[in-house]
């Protein structure tokens, strides 16, 4: 019987693989222009990193991860996001040590057990980027300025959402009142926020469920429970963004699914692509260095989701224009080799017609791998142009390499 992959879980190939790759380069470039360092993290972790960052409460730790013992008998999750393994990594490798502050970037797969949909998987990809060690909120600013510089570069129009949610003290008063408020209208909300109301009422004030968004209408807001100085922080955050021209939603819903967060909190949403319309999303976490065993270090970060950018791109920028080179016959096969070699070699993106076969089968495979030229090797190589039609003979092989380089590289 035919495997079939598992649930949640896809293969990701043909121009679904090039446009990944361009999410990737673009992004790299860019934080590459910020001057952000690489990380490559373990995709797996020990499993009580992500209880005590991510939160015991939250749906991620609660329902969503996988989680296995290894053959040593160690309690081991497929990591469900980046930023925790990032500060494991910042404290245990000693990071902090070198004083300054530190930007890194990374990228690949994250694991959730959620309902899988349009994009929503249980293995998806993120880019992300946190910093460690600055407070002000000039980094606030910059870091959503780079999110913007990806969308932007890659052609993405996503809509800036922002809040804040201040420090836990205030948080947690903030949490009180809210709690207060909701038992009052418990019996409007939907089953899931029932719950919530004692072990996550934050999370209630971002439920999709219509009854609960009209029963939260008038719940107290955290803008009230703030002190002055995170109240400031947030309008210079605001004056910072609009001198860059970023144009942002003020959102007192905003409260994003993972515990860490401190003070700004962000999303980039669209609605061209249903439900799941968050492409980026982040915010400052400035407690958890010091809760996972670190110095006190502010920090922030985001990460944004690859197969929800790549639903929003229709094609990747054009690439270098394809030759394909067919042997007319076996005993051109090595100056067809050599020639596809030279090319390869001057920068040109070559197919080596590898399958024997009639001229015809051979034409049809070039057709297949969208061959814009076609060499013919023979004692007389020819140059075909596969939109014009147009045919020209050279004394050698290497002639032709001059004459398609100028058209085909761009
Ligand atoms: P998050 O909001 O959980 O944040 O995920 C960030 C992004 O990953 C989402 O906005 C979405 O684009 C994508 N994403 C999440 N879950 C899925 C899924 N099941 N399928 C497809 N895409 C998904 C974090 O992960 C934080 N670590 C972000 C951060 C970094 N905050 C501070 N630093």
């Amino acid at each position: 019987m035919e495997i079939k992959k598992v649930r949640g879980f896809q293969d990701i190939y043909g121009d679904n693989a090039k446009k990944y790759r361009f999410i990737v380069e673009t992004a790299r470039e860019v934080f590459e222009k910020y001057n952000f360092q690489e990380i490559i993290l373990p995709y797996v972790e020990d499993v009580s990193l992500f209880i005590r960052s991510v939160g015991e409460m939250t749906d991620i730790v609660q329902k969503e991860m996988y989680v296995f013992e290894d053959r040593g008998g160690r309690r081991v999750a497929l990591r469900p996001e980046g930023t925790a393994s990032a500060v494991r990594a910042f404290i245990e490798e000693r990071m902090y040590a070198k004083g300054g502050y530190h930007k890194l970037f990374y990228e690949g797969a994250m694991f959730r057990y959620e309902r899988p949909q349009a994009g929503r998987y249980r293995q998806f990809h993120q880019i992300g980027a946190e910093i460690f060690g600055v407070d002000s909120p000039l980094s606030d600013a910059e870091l959503i300025k780079m999110v913007k510089d990806i969308l932007d570069r890659l052609g993405i129009e996503a809509r800036l959402e922002i809040n804040t949610l201040g420090d836990f003290e205030s948080r947690k008063r903030y949490m009180d009142a809210l709690r207060e408020y909701l038992k009052k209208t418990k019996d409007t909300l939907c089953d899931i926020c029932k719950t919530r109301v004692k072990t996550n009422p934050l999370r209630v004030l971002d439920c999709k469920v219509e009854q609960c968004k009209q029963s939260t209408e008038d719940a107290p807001k955290i803008t009230d429970f703030l002190p002055e100085e995170r109240i400031e922080r947030y309008v210079k955050l605001k004056e910072y963004l609009k001198a860059l021209g970023i144009d942002f939603i003020e959102n007192p819903r905003l409260v994003r699914g993972l515990d860490y967060y401190t003070d700004t909190v962000f999303e980039f949403i669209t609605e061209k692509i249903g439900a799941q319309g968050t492409v980026a999303a982040g915010g400052r976490y400035d407690k958890l260095v010091e809760q996972l065993g670190g110095p006190p270090t502010p920090a922030l970060g985001f990460a944004a989701g690859i197969e929800r950018l790549m639903l929003l791109i229709d094609k990747v920028p054009s690439e270098n224009l394809l030759t394909v080179v067919i042997p007319l016959t076996d005993e051109f096969n090595l100056t067809a080799l050599k020639l596809s070699s030279l090319m390869r070699e001057r920068g040109m993106k070559t197919e080596l017609l590898l399958k024997a076969g009639s001229l015809k089968s051979k034409m049809k495979l070039a057709n297949r791998f969208g061959a814009r030229f076609v060499v013919f090797v023979s004692e007389r190589p020819e140059l075909k142009d596969m939109e014009t039609g147009e045919q020209e003979v050279f004394e050698t092989a290497e002639d032709i390499v001059d004459v398609l380089e100028k058209r085909v590289l761009v």
